[in-house]
């Protein structure tokens, strides 16, 4: 196992994108950010310059933390912000993962451009990809991240949805690795991501979506795909001419060139599972081309690519299909008993607006999204791992950071896939609230999307964690019935799982990993409203189940 520096200066870089120049924040001038790879078992140093003018903090998402949880990033979950003119040296090892995930901006909505992908490959000589047995193995690999443009600056866009309790804008463009593609108009044609590829060979196709609120369809013409892997854990081989990734995710696949040489579109766009609620209704294009390049199939033909087929914006069935095709390649290693089974309601709702806010929302109200009704908070003047830390135990107790009293159940049960319940039943209360687990408690969590507002295919994220997806559903979660169709074999394992739209479903994990740990909805307007809560997971026995000591350059508030 190796040891790798990295240096990300966080800068403005000037970029023109649909015809308009604008000036971004960027880690390296890049956009998208650098592409990090390692070997499963390496370590990353990587030392943060923020020369930018914003507070910005970067997560490495997906990535286990083992003891490490203040190198996660969350801006006043696991740290204080990096401030101008400041830097922070993130350390930590990532072990037991291959596959594909990413890094981000956890500040604000800097992640609009502050992205990159992390590739974690077998030990080399050690281990190798369960998927040689294909016949080619892979030749090539091409990270694909997918994501999404403003014309205005996207820290506007927050601010202005939080001055005035309204909505953000959506999005202009969606993008495959920075570029909005050849659809968005002739001034727009250059910016289009093209990858070369050689007829009959197998390349493994590592796609990201970095985008902050929109799920993605994606397809690639006259090619299957076979999913081999989804948020770095490894999947039975699936093959689908369509893919449903929700931001946060990931989804690996390999893709067979077998076509007549020529070129063929790669499209993504939305899946758009709220009913009645704005959306970025654009198409991203690139362009796989077997004419380029050495060796190439020879075409190199001007003629327009071939356009795959994707599915309607409100298909709720192919996302369905897709997601509850997955399963983990090995047999699952589920906790041996739940300890903790919570029941945690997920959704989006509205604040009644007190005097002298803005009530940009509907019938003058605010938005808000919670998890059990409470409304996520950040503290601003330290980080809840630094309070916890320090603490061992004391200031939640006190209460003046945050309170161990996050409920693990809603405080009242109704229909909540029913629309225009009453918001007196339903008012969410705002907090900064923490749920406290046992190191090595076997953890159920039943995921439940609510409808008060508009029902919501929403992605939920634990950070420092991967679980599995034992199962997922639609309308209200019956444990006496859906417990019945749990997979208890070979679920998947992910960091992020899509919770199905008027819908739920059930995570398992162990909690091995002490520290504080924010799980929240992956679309950045909802973590906006408060679409969040954190675990507190409690030190074990002795130093090697404890959470390490914090490093001496921790940014301060
Ligand atoms: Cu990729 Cu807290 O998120």
């Amino acid at each position: 196992a190796k040891e790798q520096y990295h240096e990300f200066v966080v800068q403005e870089a000037s970029v023109t994108r649909l015809c308009r120049q604008r000036s971004i924040m960027t880690v390296n001038g890049q956009f998208p950010g650098p592409t990090v790879e390692m070997s499963e078992g390496d370590s990353l140093i990587v030392r943060v310059i923020n020369r930018g003018r914003y507070n910005v903090t970067v997560h490495w998402h997906g990535v286990r933390q083992m003891r490490t949880g203040w190198a996660d990033g969350p801006e006043y979950v696991t740290q204080c912000p990096i401030r101008p003119g400041g830097s922070y040296t993130y350390r930590f090892t990532v072990a037991g993962q291959e596959g594909t995930l990413w890094w981000h901006a956890h500040s604000s909505w800097l992640r609009a451009t502050v992205y990159g992908a992390l590739i974690i490959r077998p030990r080399a000589g050690v281990a190798a990809y369960p998927f040689n047995y294909f016949n080619p193995p892979a030749k090539e690999e091409i990270p694909i991240l997918l994501g999404e443009w403003w014309d205005m600056n996207p820290i506007d866009v927050v601010r202005t949805a939080t001055r005035t309790g309204a909505a953000p804008n959506v999005s202009d463009a969606l993008t495959v690795n920075g570029q909005p593609g050849d659809l968005y108009g002739s001034c727009s044609s250059k910016d289009t991501a093209t990858f070369a590829v050689k007829s009959g060979e197998t390349n493994l196709l590592r796609f990201i979506n970095a985008a902050l609120n929109t799920e993605l369809f994606v397809s690639l013409a006259g090619h299957t795909m076979t999913v081999v892997g989804a948020d770095a854990s490894y999947t039975k081989p699936y093959s689908t001419t369509v893919l449903m990734i929700a931001p946060g995710q990931t989804t690996d696949v390999l893709v067979t060139f077998d076509q007549p040489p020529g070129k063929y579109y790669l499209a993504a766009r939305a899946y758009a599972s709220a009913q009645g609620v704005p959306f970025d209704t654009t198409t991203t294009t690139a362009i796989f081309d077997y004419g380029v390049g050495v060796g190439g199939g020879g075409s190199s033909s001007t003629t327009t690519p071939a356009m795959p087929t994707l599915p309607a914006y409100n298909d709720t069935a192919a996302a369905t299909a897709f997601t509850t095709s997955l399963r983990g390649l090995r047999k699952a290693e589920l906790p041996s008993k739940v300890d903790e089974s919570l029941f945690f309601t997920v959704g989006v709702g509205l604040f009644n607006c007190s005097a002298g806010q803005s009530c940009g929302g509907p019938n003058n109200t605010r938005f808000a999204a919670s998890i059990n009704n409470v409304s996520f908070v950040l503290p601003s003047t330290v980080s809840i791992l630094q309070a916890h830390y320090s603490s061992q135990g004391g200031a939640e107790q006190q209460g003046s950071v945050f309170t161990a009293d996050f409920p693990a159940n809603p405080p009242v049960q109704f229909d909540y896939t029913a629309q225009n319940v009453s918001r007196a039943l339903w008012q969410p209360v705002p907090g900064t609230k923490v749920y406290k687990l046992k190191y090595g408690a076997g953890v159920q969590v039943v995921l439940q999307g609510t409808n008060i507002f508009a029902g919501e295919n929403h992605p939920i994220h634990i950070h420092g964690y991967d679980f599995y997806v034992l199962a997922q559903g639609f309308g209200n979660f019956d444990a006496a019935k859906d417990s019945l169709s749990f997979n208890l074999d070979d679920p998947p394992m992910r960091n992020t799982v899509a919770v199905p739209v008027n819908g739920w479903a059930v995570i398992r994990f162990v909690a091995d990993n002490p520290g504080v740990w924010l799980m929240h909805c992956h679309l950045d307007v909802h973590i906006t409203w408060g679409l969040a809560m954190a675990f507190l997971v409690e030190d074990g026995v002795g130093e090697l189940q404890s959470l390490q000591a914090p490093p001496p350059d921790l940014p301060i508030c």
